[in-house]
């Protein structure tokens, strides 16, 4: 009982119709990087009920294809890429053709994303790890953006930023990795919007409070607290890109 009030408070449920999101997504493309687990996954399956047309982005082959039949069963195009965004050469490359590949695009959800939680005195021989998280949550989001926005502007798109709340508290120990990864697309997020006059594409971040998923529930600690579900986190991000706000960030933080 109080478990579940304090869900409530913490974490107000989250929806949207499925009316509001076919108006503002049906027919339109709609790319989204981390479509094969949880946050995307979710949103992917939202946006199929929408009919929206999907590129979807993440190494899982086996499950991107199972969301882009499932997708041309309901009647949308669907498209996928199975690519570690780590990988610098690769992406960039790939950038160029996958701007040719869609010419206008309506969404970029930049989602795709990896927490890493080790104090910096475990971390003397590991700097992979910083390589790894600025790789896949910073610089893929601005790699992907850059080549896209063109094709944005065509369709006076938007691009929308899976952060954390918790980047909004960087000095929290363990973090130092994914905090500095996530402030970093925060900081360019930020930037973008008071260029969005020349930009001529809008761009929003989600400050994503604590979600179960496979990412997070590999810590014990956090698998049995009170969270959102991948679902509600996915219309956290839908109702952002179909409002005019530059962020969302749950009430209760700073
Ligand atoms: N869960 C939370 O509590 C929470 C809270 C705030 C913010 N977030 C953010 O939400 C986003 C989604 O996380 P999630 O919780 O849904 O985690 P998840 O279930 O682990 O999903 C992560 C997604 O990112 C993809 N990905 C990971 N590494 C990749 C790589 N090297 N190249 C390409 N794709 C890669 C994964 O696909 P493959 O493995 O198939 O490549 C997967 O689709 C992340 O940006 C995370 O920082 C999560």
């Amino acid at each position: 009982m109080l478990t579940s009030l304090f869900k409530n408070i913490v974490y107000p449920p989250k929806s949207v119709s499925n009316k509001k999101l076919s108006e503002a997504f049906a027919g339109k493309w709609v790319v989204i990087t981390g479509a094969s687990s949880g946050i995307g996954e979710a949103l992917t399956l939202r946006l199929i009920e929408a009919k929206a047309n999907l590129f979807l982005i993440a190494r899982n082959e086996e499950k991107l294809v199972q969301l882009c039949n499932k997708a041309r069963g309901n009647g949308c195009e669907a498209r996928y890429k199975t690519i570690d965004l780590r990988q610098r050469d690769e992406l960039d490359a790939w950038c160029e053709t996958l701007k040719e590949e869609l010419p206008a695009v309506s969404f970029l959800f930049c989602n795709a994303g990896k927490s890493i939680k080790r104090s910096i005195s475990l971390s003397l021989d590991r700097m992979h790890d910083f390589d790894r998280t600025i790789d896949l949550n910073y610089r893929s989001m601005v790699s992907l953006s850059l080549a896209l926005m063109p094709s944005l502007r065509n369709a006076g798109g938007s691009i929308v930023y899976t952060s954390s709340v918790s980047s909004r508290y960087p000095f929290a120990p363990g973090w130092s990795a994914y905090h500095a990864s996530k402030c970093a697309a925060n900081a360019w997020c930020r930037t973008a919007r008071h260029e969005r006059k020349k930009l001529g594409v809008k761009v929003q971040v989600a400050y994503i409070p604590l979600v179960h998923t496979p990412m997070s529930d590999v810590n014990e600690t956090y698998k049995n607290l009170p969270a959102y579900s991948a679902d509600e986190a996915a219309c956290i991000l839908l109702k952002l890109a179909m409002s005019k706000r530059f962020r969302y960030k749950p009430w209760w933080a700073l």
